[in-house]
């Protein structure tokens, strides 16, 4: 007989079934619990809900382990690159040669974005940060494909808007870039592969071809890898959510761009380079800064630490720290903010506060070091995690669509005034 769960309300027991997943996570089935019961769930932050079933990312928080579609994050990280593994979380298996090379032919042929989106890049001031123009941007590529906003879909219309985004989103977010500086937007060429093209896109200038450095190219295809997927994640979710509503692929990827930019998500790893920053302009003393984080009256916060899933090592991390040191070295850039992260990590970990707490250096302690080493700047940080998110978001918002599941409406325990009669303001 398989487990259920028991709840006993007002004297009544219902049994609730016990879910397992391949790797025995195990939920309490509550899908008919207010039918039964009358009640609800309540959990902030969602912290103990599972909002699906997922066939594509596992994360194990205590364990410190990421898989895509069963594949050890340090296998792809090592092994693969970028487009495979956006093919193997969109698609569910890793790609025979023929399919990879029509998955990156068809990537190829959609770099280009319509000549009439440039207008809204003149639109935007030049201190627009580069997430509101990129969030902006990619909901409206909805506007130019119509026959993408039918809910009703059809696989292939789905499959070409798939396509279309992952083709054009570097292209959007190197753009942004472009008009932030003033400079001339660099268009696509189907000759490189997609992450030269991207730097090629956000470095060259119609005085000087960047010139691409396979050092910089590794580097960046492992962390889009490594941004990839990273199950229910709030960005996700949001993908998720804002496509369970039958609204289009585009609007719903511009909605997961928006919610990555926050600092608690996303925008984590463009705080923690300026956090870096403002302690090495401090003199470096770190014992001020970590008592600071402890503070719960100061609202200083040590950025690119701690997590709601990961009470163990980010693996991510792990592959990152390891990644910047390799790259800053073929690079010969010695960015003293390393040597800062390395000893704020090294005294964090030893501090009580943040053993108990299981707080460990996450995604985006490093990631922002080796940005800046590629000569990325700061407000285009959280804009390569969404490059790297794109294949993952995707993949969620196709699952979500063929499990055909309902539209997100959570409940809520009301707790405001109870019913009262209108007075009219002469008797207020
Ligand atoms: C990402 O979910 C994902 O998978 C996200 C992500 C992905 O790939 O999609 O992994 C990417 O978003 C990584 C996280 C990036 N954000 C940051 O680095 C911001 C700093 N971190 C924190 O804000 C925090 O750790 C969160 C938001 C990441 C997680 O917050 P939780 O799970 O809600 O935990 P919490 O805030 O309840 O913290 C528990 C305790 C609290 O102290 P007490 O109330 O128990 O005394 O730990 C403390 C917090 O004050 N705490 C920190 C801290 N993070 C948590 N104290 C100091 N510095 C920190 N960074």
């Amino acid at each position: 007989m398989s487990e259920q769960a028991e709840i006993i309300l007002g004297g009544e027991s219902y049994k609730m079934p016990v879910v397992v997943g391949t790797e025995n996570e195990k939920a309490i089935d509550i899908n008919n619990l207010r039918a039964e019961t009358g009640y609800i769930t309540l959990d902030s932050g969602y912290k103990n809900t599972g909002a699906t079933v997922s066939s594509i990312t596992f994360l194990d928080g205590e364990e410190g382990i990421l898989r895509y579609r069963g594949y050890p994050i340090e296998q792809l990280a090592e092994r693969s690159d970028f487009i495979e593994v956006a093919y193997l979380l969109i698609n569910g298996e890793l790609p025979t040669k023929k399919q990879l090379d029509d998955f990156s032919e068809a990537i190829k042929m959609h770099t280009l974005i319509h000549e009439d989106m440039r207008r809204f890049y003149s639109a935007f001031p030049t201190f627009a940060h580069p997430m509101g123009v990129v969030s902006s941007v990619t909901c409206a590529l909805s506007t130019f494909y119509p026959e993408s906003l039918n809910p009703h879909r059809g696989e292939d219309k789905v499959n070409l808007t798939m396509t279309r985004l992952l083709a054009k989103f570097p292209t959007i977010a190197a753009w942004a870039y472009k008009n932030s500086i003033g400079h001339p937007v660099v268009y696509p060429k189907n000759k490189l592969g997609y992450v030269d093209n991207f730097l090629n896109m956000m470095f060259s200038m119609p005085t000087d071809e960047y010139e691409i450095d396979p050092v910089v190219v590794n580097a960046l295809d492992k962390l889009l890898i490594l941004h990839a997927d990273h199950e229910q994640n709030c960005s996700t979710s949001t993908v998720r959510l804002a496509g369970s509503s039958q609204a289009n692929l585009y609007s719903s990827i511009a909605a997961g761009v928006t919610a990555l930019w926050g600092p608690l998500h996303g925008g984590a790893n463009q705080e923690v380079i300026e956090m870096l920053d403002r302690i090495r302009e401090d003199g470096g003393s770190l014992d001020k800064w970590v008592a600071k984080a402890k503070d719960k009256n100061d609202p200083f916060r040590l950025m690119g630490f701690g997590h709601r899933v990961y009470k163990n090592f980010d693996p991510r991390a792990k592959i990152i720290k390891k990644a910047c040191d390799d790259v800053l070295n073929r690079l010969g850039i010695k960015d003293p903010v390393l040597e800062i992260a390395k000893k704020l990590e090294e005294v964090a970990l030893n501090d009580e506060y943040f053993v108990e707490r299981k707080l460990y250096p996450n995604v985006d302690f490093y990631s922002g070091i080796i940005y800046r080493a590629m000569g990325i700047p700061k407000d285009m940080f959280t804009v390569l995690f969404a490059v790297g998110r794109l294949p993952g978001w995707i993949a969620q918002w196709k699952e979500m669509t063929a499990n055909k599941e309902p539209i997100g409406r959570p409940r809520q325990i009301y707790v405001g005034p109870k019913v009262r009669d209108y007075v009219n303001i002469a008797d207020r």
